[in-house]
């Protein structure tokens, strides 16, 4: 098994875990050496792999499957568009004899429609823009999703594109940088069209429903929403977080933050079933760890 973008948040837990039951090769260009000698600890095996210049030389041609969490944040549009799509599609080429390909997308995708609950087939848009400091990554996500849509018929590769809503873990994830601005007394951006509502899923359910997603592998490809079972609003997250922590949340309204994306997950719980952690649950163990 392959997994793209293994020294990064979701993707290090991922293949982590994935260590026990099966032989896992990660890719990344390892620009922090400690992230892949915390990998090779556990028995990944590490080979160099760079999506903007398209070197895949070392990336074994025949795994079986592949997981891609890769993602280039460069912000430059032409940097970005060169690693998440062209890149992409070279390590499909790559990799076209694989049993199946999941590429991680995002709910970023999604055109901001108030308090909708997005099903896939829902309009796409810049939802990142009035972020304002991830100006390339709405579009170089949706970019990719094209690119991988393109490679699974080229290829004849079975692939799932799989649309994360919010991830997170004990140390890992939005909520747990928003879990550092209430204990830094620090007030969190909301945006007006109030509440902020997303799904976020837990790295345990993230790693659970992977073999699902994989034998969900079509061509052309299956998009599905990859999110959790509740549709929790950032203002109920944060009082959650806030309340575990003994501190008191503020919120700061303002229209430069992402606006709500709630998904549909009926697609998502078809092929994977429901969540195990729910989100109380997985919150309370991440404030208390900390
Ligand atoms: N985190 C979230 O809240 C969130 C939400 C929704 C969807 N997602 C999606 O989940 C996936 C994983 O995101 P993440 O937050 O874990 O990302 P991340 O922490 O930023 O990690 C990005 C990974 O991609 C690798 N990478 C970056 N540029 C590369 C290049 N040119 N060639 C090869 N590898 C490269 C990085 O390793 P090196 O720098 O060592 O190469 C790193 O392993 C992405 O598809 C993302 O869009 C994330």
């Amino acid at each position: 098994m392959l997994v793209t973008g293994a020294t990064g948040q979701v993707g290090a837990p991922v293949a982590e875990r994935l260590v026990e039951v099966a032989e896992v090769w990660a890719v990344a260009r390892f620009s922090d050496p400690a992230a892949r000698e915390r990998l090779e600890r556990v028995g990944v095996r590490c080979v160099v792999g760079d999506l903007e210049s398209g070197d895949f030389d070392n990336v074994p041609a025949d795994v079986d499957y592949v997981l891609d969490f890769a993602v280039a944040k460069t912000n430059d549009f032409d940097r970005d568009l060169r690693a998440n799509g062209e890149g992409l599609g070279l390590l499909m080429q790559r990799c076209a004899a694989a049993r199946a390909f999941l590429h991680c997308s995002s709910t970023a995708v999604y055109q901001p429609d108030g308090h909708r609950a997005f099903v896939e087939t829902d309009p796409l848009g810049d939802n990142h823009r009035p972020f304002g400091f991830m100006p390339t990554y709405s579009i170089a996500k949706i970019s990719a999703e094209v690119v991988a849509r393109f490679a699974a018929r080229a290829y004849e590769l079975p692939t799932t594109i799989a649309r994360l809503s919010v991830p997170y873990g004990d140390d890992f994830g939005w909520p747990r940088f928003h879990l550092a601005m209430i204990e830094a007394g620090k007030p969190i951006p909301v945006h007006p069209n109030a509440p902020s509502v997303y799904n976020p899923i837990h790295v345990d359910d993230i790693v659970r429903s992977i073999p699902a997603l994989l034998g969900a592998a079509t061509v052309p490809a299956t998009i599905v929403n990859w999110a959790g079972n509740d549709q929790v609003s950032i203002e109920e997250w944060c009082a959650h977080l806030a309340a575990v922590a003994g501190r008191t949340a503020q919120f700061a309204p303002t229209a430069h933050t992402i606006e709500s994306v709630a998904c549909d997950v009926t697609k998502f719980i078809d092929i994977a079933g429901p969540n195990q952690v729910h989100w109380r649950d997985g919150l309370t163990r991440m404030a208390t760890r900390r």
